[in-house]
């Protein structure tokens, strides 16, 4: 009979690593720790210490954007296994943003919750997030930010472009002009159709520079990815090589001790900011990166936004901006051009640290641009001063935004009436309705679509205009809610008001006919109505009646913060480290 072989010692490395609280020990809680693990085929050397990294996947069916992540996990796997670390892969809440009603942000924050308890409960010294749809990126890195081990996000990746008809169309974005088409007569059903086969055709996620792609392309600017993870299309063989990548680096990471909060720190998010604006991002960076970084106790506010976007210009001639795609950005380059721009233009903290152990200067200092078409110079930039631009003014004492390279010149100085939504479905009955007493100058306003109100604060801000504004080949108007706005979508859209109306902000008190005014060059967004008659009008204010009797979405609506805070839930602000102090038996 063979020799009772001893459990594995503890980890020789000077600091015992956290993987072996578990893995490293003794006597029962030893077997009870190692033995179901072993149940797939594992030697018992497997757990002598060798770093633990666990890979986070987003993959769902339910999830068409991720739907692709089996494969990329696997890829993160063998690089772990090549690195000497033990791989262990398991799944969180997944958010589409297409499928999830009544929106994929309500779940942002419970998917937050779900990767946080999941990576501290468990025995792991590094993690590798897998991220792509919307809110995925964002709830991941949050989660992980609360636990703090080290970190390295990878994206799933763009889709190929869209063609319809020889023509790029882009995720949404064209999904909103069809559909404005298809109301206007411009277009027949059966061509709707034929272009809803032709949008998506790869794996990946939206590839226009959406929220998805905006936030890869954080994750890159935060330097928490590999350089390349913004624009590596889904189905790009570099892709794959990019997650095999990080797989070995985590491995280095966990043995470097290079936790998340020494990457992603205040001047890495001031790089995202500017990144962001030379981008042409998505709104939705805004709430989301404010979100991280109070996650980390970064002090990150909306004047920020303002601060260092101000001066950067969008150089990417991507929808929905402008008009090519993510594939196209790829082959021109990616994000290390646009950052080496920055860097040029002295718009860079270069110093900032990446998780390949470079500074960011470092990994685009030789980046070259392949078309500058696509991806324009500083100098010669797309759009001009186009950083998003935070709004103040009685309607919004806590800020609102606007997106200026995706508005009208002509309406970023607008003064209107007010024609008012009391919530979407107020809007949906009367929008399409003829005697609507609407004009091209009127300012269309939406109340009760923020956190609270909707609830979860959908993507309701870029309202369809009404089809008789359409006929006249009228494609903008101001619009203003609390609500957000997709990545995709363009116009003078002015989102997060706050505070939000169902949480008794002054949006809640617009009449039909108020005068408004938005001056995006002085960041004023005003209502011209006395405070007397604003006080009067409060006396007889009702809050919606949207109270939950039961379940998240009664912790969400009674916990959740406001846009300007990150929309977080206020106990989830902060971190609680790593440490778990008791055995499960
Ligand atoms: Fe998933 Fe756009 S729907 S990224």
């Amino acid at each position: 009979m063979a020799a009772k072989k001893k459990p594995a010692p503890p980890s020789t490395t000077p600091a015992r690593r956290r993987s072996q609280e578990w893995f490293g020990r003794e006597g029962k809680m030893g077997f009870i720790y190692r033995s179901w693990v072993k149940n797939r085929g594992l030697p018992h050397d497997q757990f002598d210490g060798r770093p633990v990294i666990g890979i986070c996947n987003t993959y769902s069916e339910l999830t068409p954007c991720n739907s692709h992540f089996r494969t990329l996990a696997e890829q993160v796997k063998i690089g772990v296994w090549e690195a000497g670390g033990f791989p262990l892969e398991f799944p969180v809440m997944s958010l589409g943003e297409t499928l999830l009603r009544p929106t994929a942000m309500i779940y942002r924050n419970l998917a937050s919750m779900d990767t946080e308890e999941s990576i501290r409960a468990n025995p792991l010294d590094g993690v590798v997030l897998l991220m792509g749809c919307d809110k995925t990126t964002p709830a991941l890195l949050m989660g992980a930010a609360s636990v703090d081990l080290p970190t390295i996000g990878v994206s799933g990746g763009p889709m190929l472009s869209g063609f319809y008809r020889g023509e790029r169309i882009g995720s949404g974005t064209n999904t909103w002009s069809l559909s404005e088409d298809l109301r206007a007569g411009k277009i027949t059903e059966h061509e709707f159709h034929e272009a809803e086969s032709c949008m998506h055709r790869s794996h990946g996620h939206c590839m226009v520079m959406g929220t998805a792609s905006t936030m890869a392309s954080m994750v890159e600017a935060l330097g928490i990815g590999m350089p390349g993870n913004a624009a590596f299309p889904a189905v790009d063989a570099r892709r794959n090589v990019l997650a095999r990548e990080a797989g070995r680096r985590i491995v280095d990471l966990v043995k470097q001790d290079v936790r998340m909060s020494k990457i992603i720190t205040r001047a890495a998010f001031e790089n995202a900011i500017r990144i962001n604006a030379a981008i042409g991002g998505s709104t939705n960076a805004v709430i989301h990166l404010i979100a991280v970084a109070r996650r980390l106790g970064v002090k990150l506010s909306l004047e920020d936004w303002d601060e260092f976007g101000r001066g950067v210009h969008t150089l990417l001639n991507l929808m929905p901006n402008g008009k090519y795609l993510m594939e196209d950005f790829c082959y021109a380059g990616g994000l290390p051009v646009v950052i080496r721009e920055l860097g040029l233009a002295g718009k860079l903290n270069k110093n900032a640290l990446t998780v390949n152990g470079k500074t960011i200067w470092d990994n685009v200092k030789d980046a070259r641009n392949d078309n500058p078409e696509v991806i324009m110079s500083f100098a010669k930039p797309f759009k001009r001063d186009t950083g998003i631009a935070v709004l103040r003014g009685n309607l919004a004492p806590d800020g609102a935004i606007i997106k200026p390279s995706a508005a009208t010149p002509e309406l970023m100085q607008h003064k209107g009436k007010a024609v008012v939504f009391e919530d979407i479905d107020d809007f949906h009955a009367r929008i399409d309705d003829p005697k609507l007493k609407i004009d091209a100058d009127s300012v269309m306003v939406l109340k009760n679509s923020g956190p609270k109100g909707y609830p979860g604060m959908a993507e309701v801000g870029n309202m369809p205009l009404p089809p008789r504004i359409l006929k006249k080949g009228i494609t903008d108007m101001v619009r203003i809610s609390d609500g957000r706005m997709s990545g995709t979508a363009y116009g003078t859209v002015v989102l997060h008001v706050a505070p939000e109306a169902a949480a008794g902000g002054p949006l809640g008190l617009v009449r039909d006919g108020d005068l408004v005014e938005l001056d995006v060059k002085n960041r004023k967004l005003q209502l011209h109505v006395s405070d007397a008659e604003l006080e009067k009008r409060r006396a007889t204010w009702k809050a919606p009646d949207v109270k939950p009797s039961r379940g998240y979405v009664k912790l969400y609506i009674e916990h959740v913060n406001q846009a300007s805070e990150g929309a977080d839930l206020d106990f989830l602000v902060g971190g609680s480290g790593s440490a778990v102090p008791r055995d499960n038996h």
